[in-house]
């Protein structure tokens, strides 16, 4: 209903009743909202830097006496990166209060699924020539490093398939977050694959390292999840599996986040 400038209206009073917090979050969403689109910009060409520098790398020859290994083990090692870099938003929220942080989320969990296709296209391509006979034997057991990276590899493709908004809606909340629960699995089978391939030679090193930070971004949610069970009532502990009742845009998914945030 229009009011007339002579009858006082009802905003200065409601909007003096609003808590000076709540317009502090106003008004940092909307300065979130005016520069996100920006900063993911930037985190796209900065997730692309791997593979540009693999082109320019190749177009000057500068690949090495090796080129296949070079390739092979740079996309690798970049599908390591992102994962651990997706399982970090998470933590690094809580601990932040970034609360702008997951909607980074679905582009880095869909640049983990690029960079460890361009791996197993490298593998399948370049390395085997697509002797697909050969790539059954190694797949299947023969070299067990490749069959736990290709276990992997196969998690992750319906995490990208079920990236987008709609497939969050024609899934719904609770499915497709059990379902982005694999990347838990497939981070500790990336980790076994590159443990497995460098144990063959003593060179265990780097993938401590990822170890550690692997078991790091998954210890933290263990312990979290412990804590919220201590801190609910015994009734809801007994009753509610630990992070059920968040939106699949508060949970730790691959690739995705949803608009019910
Ligand atoms: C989530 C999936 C995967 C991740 C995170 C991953 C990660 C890695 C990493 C970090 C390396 C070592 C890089 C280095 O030496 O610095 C590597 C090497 C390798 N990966 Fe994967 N990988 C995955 C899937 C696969 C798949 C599906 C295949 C093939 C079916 C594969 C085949 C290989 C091969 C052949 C090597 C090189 C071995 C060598 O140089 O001796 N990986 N991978």
């Amino acid at each position: 209903m229009p009011t007339s400038p002579s009858q006082p209206t009802a905003q200065p009073a409601a909007a003096a009743s609003v808590p000076a917090s709540a317009v502090g979050r106003r008004d940092s969403r909307r300065s979130t909202q005016r520069w996100l689109p920006w900063g993911k910009v930037v985190v796209f060409l900065l997730a692309l830097t791997p593979l540009l520098r693999l082109v320019v790398y190749g177009l000057t020859d500068r690949l090495g006496a090796n080129p296949v290994e070079f390739i092979t083990r740079s996309t690798g090692t970049w599908t390591l990166v992102m994962l651990c870099v997706t399982l970090a938003i998470t933590p690094v929220r809580r601990l932040t209060g970034m609360p702008w942080l997951p909607r980074l989320r679905r582009m880095l969990g869909l640049f983990a699924f690029f960079y460890g296709a361009l791996h197993f296209a490298t593998y399948f391509w370049l390395d085997q020539w697509f002797d697909w006979a050969d790539i059954l034997r190694d797949v299947s057991g023969k070299r067990p490093f490749i069959t736990v990276g290709f276990a992997a590899f196969v998690l992750m493709v319906p995490l990208a398939l079920t990236s987008p908004h709609a497939m969050v809606r024609r899934l719904g909340g609770r499915r497709w977050q059990r379902l982005h629960r694999a990347i838990y699995a497939i981070a500790v089978l990336a980790i076994l694959h590159y443990w497995w391939m460098k144990a063959g030679k003593n060179d265990l090193a780097q993938p401590a390292i990822y170890a550690i930070v692997v078991t790091g971004l998954l210890g933290a949610r263990v312990i979290w999840a412990i804590g919220g069970l201590k801190r609910r009532p015994p009734s809801l502990a007994q009753t509610q599996a630990p992070g059920s009742s968040r939106s699949p845009a508060n949970s730790d998914s691959t690739v995705s986040r949803s608009r019910t945030r």
